[in-house]
């Protein structure tokens, strides 16, 4: 295999180093591109061939529908690790060992308060606000009462930084549900485990004592870890170029969490139940929906189908609708979205235009029959998978951060008005 790619220009000829990754994957190394050959870049709107950043914290190969944090397969994983070490094990890069693991917890619960005085800033959103527009403005205030959270420079400003917003995040998650529920906020407890104490801090009644509930946190933390990171996405190169400008980590978090709010990305999880919703209300016609999603001239898109990585089943969607079909049972509950769901993947994935294009169920597409089984309400959907991902984008930021990458920068071809005369406006 060649080390160096050759480009001609104008009959001149530039050699680029080819750099290989752990699993083979290969690069063009075009550092020198534009200082090289006198001005030229390269174009690739929404990054489709483009790598950003070398990274060793997660692999994903879509072909085979492979996903591997830190080497360890997503279904060993999801099946005997628990959200707070694979969150370790996203940020530092090894499972913790019991001591390590202890030390982290505790040093989370020692943060897992919020200033009192944030209350006030929720106070101002109207009940009918957006959760993640709430969470992300939340985040961003905690830089005022966290100031120390900025300037981190050092691995030990970095750990304070991220034990603060590991400890602080999940109680934002549940006043954002809490605010829209109109429910008194309320904190954690301490002798509880990291994901039971989201799921206290959610579902605490004020008039009930709190009762753990082993399926809801079982289920939950699954979750947490399908959706704990996903390579260079787009929220994820969002935490990284805004946390290049050396703007602290919650603000890159807080810049994250808008970016995971769109339909396209993390919204799609509302997306989707909204869909099977209209869909049941329409009299349960899948081809109708799938005749849809193919018309050109329709807008509408299958939503939880199809990715821009995977051309092969999503290995979380696989997880995830085992585990959908399990918690409903566990549950004793039955949700007729579920076989409007399997109807329309069995549907699509025998189309030949989804055959065609390689779209298969993503991650998305049965999470959020699980979240209303366990009674989040839709709009929350998406705020649960930013409490998934925090540990990612922690993670991320970080290694961008040790690496010292530099500040984010794309370039652009510019297709604008050459020079011009500027008129006054009475002679225009
Ligand atoms: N329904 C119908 N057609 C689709 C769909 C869909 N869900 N997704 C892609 N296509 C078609 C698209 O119209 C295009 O067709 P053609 O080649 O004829 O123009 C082709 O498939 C390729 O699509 P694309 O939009 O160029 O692919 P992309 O890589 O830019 O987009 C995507 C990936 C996830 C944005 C897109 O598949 C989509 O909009 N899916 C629905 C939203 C969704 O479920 N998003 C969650 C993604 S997983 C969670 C996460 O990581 O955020």
């Amino acid at each position: 295999m060649s080390k160096t790619a050759t480009l001609q220009i104008d009959g001149k000829k530039y050699d680029f180093p080819i750099i290989k990754g752990t699993e083979n994957e290969l690069g063009i190394d075009i550092k020198a591109l534009r200082g090289g050959t006198g001005g030229v870049i390269t174009i690739d709107p929404g990054y489709k061939n483009t790598g950003s950043c070398e990274s060793a914290i997660t692999y994903l190969d879509g072909e085979e529908g492979i996903l591997r944090y830190r080497g360890y397969s997503i279904e060993d994983l999801a099946e005997k690790a628990d959200f707070l070490e694979t969150a370790y094990l996203l940020i530092f890069g090894e499972l913790p060992t019991t001591e390590q693991l202890q030390k982290f917890d505790k040093d989370i619960k020692a943060e897992s308060h919020v200033d009192e005085e944030m209350k006030k800033i929720l106070d101002g959103f109207p009940k009918s606000a957006h959760p993640m527009g709430v969470l992300s403005s939340l985040t961003s205030a905690l830089i005022a009462f966290n100031p120390e959270s900025v300037d981190v420079d050092s691995e030990e400003a970095m750990y304070e930084a991220i034990v603060m917003l590991m400890g602080k995040f999940p109680v934002l998650v549940s006043w954002a549900l809490r605010k829209k529920q109109g429910y008194a906020l309320d904190y954690g407890d301490d002798s509880l485990g990291y994901v039971e104490n989201i799921t206290k801090m959610m579902f605490k009644r004020p008039n009930q004592q709190y009762v753990k509930n082993q399926i809801v946190v079982d289920a939950l933390d699954k979750l947490l870890i399908l959706h704990a990171d996903h390579e260079q996405n787009c929220s994820t190169s969002t935490v990284r170029i805004v946390g290049s400008s050396h703007a602290g980590l919650f603000a890159s978090i807080s810049a994250g969490i808008s970016a995971l709010w769109g339909p396209l990305h993390g919204g799609a999880n509302q997306a989707v139940i909204e869909m099977l919703e209209a869909i049941k209300a329409d009299g349960g016609d899948t081809a109708k929906y799938i005749n849809k999603a193919k018309d050109k001239e329709d807008p509408f898109r299958l939503m939880g189908f199809g990715h821009r990585v995977y051309k092969n089943f999503d290995p979380r969607a696989k997880i995830i609708k085992v585990a959908a079909e399990e918690i409903l049972a566990d549950l004793d509950m039955e949700d007729p979205v579920l076989d409007i769901a399997k109807g329309l993947a069995e549907v699509a994935l025998k189309d030949e235009y989804f055959v065609k294009r390689k779209l298969y169920p993503n991650v998305d597409f049965y999470s959020g029959i699980i979240y209303r089984a366990l009674g989040i309400p839709t709009e929350m959907f998406t705020v649960m998978f930013a409490m998934g991902r925090l540990p990612g984008w922690i993670a991320q930021w970080r290694e961008m951060r040790l690496r010292k990458e530099p500040i984010g920068r794309p370039r652009q071809i510019y297709i604008g008005e050459n020079h011009r005369e500027f008129k006054t406006v009475e002679k225009r």
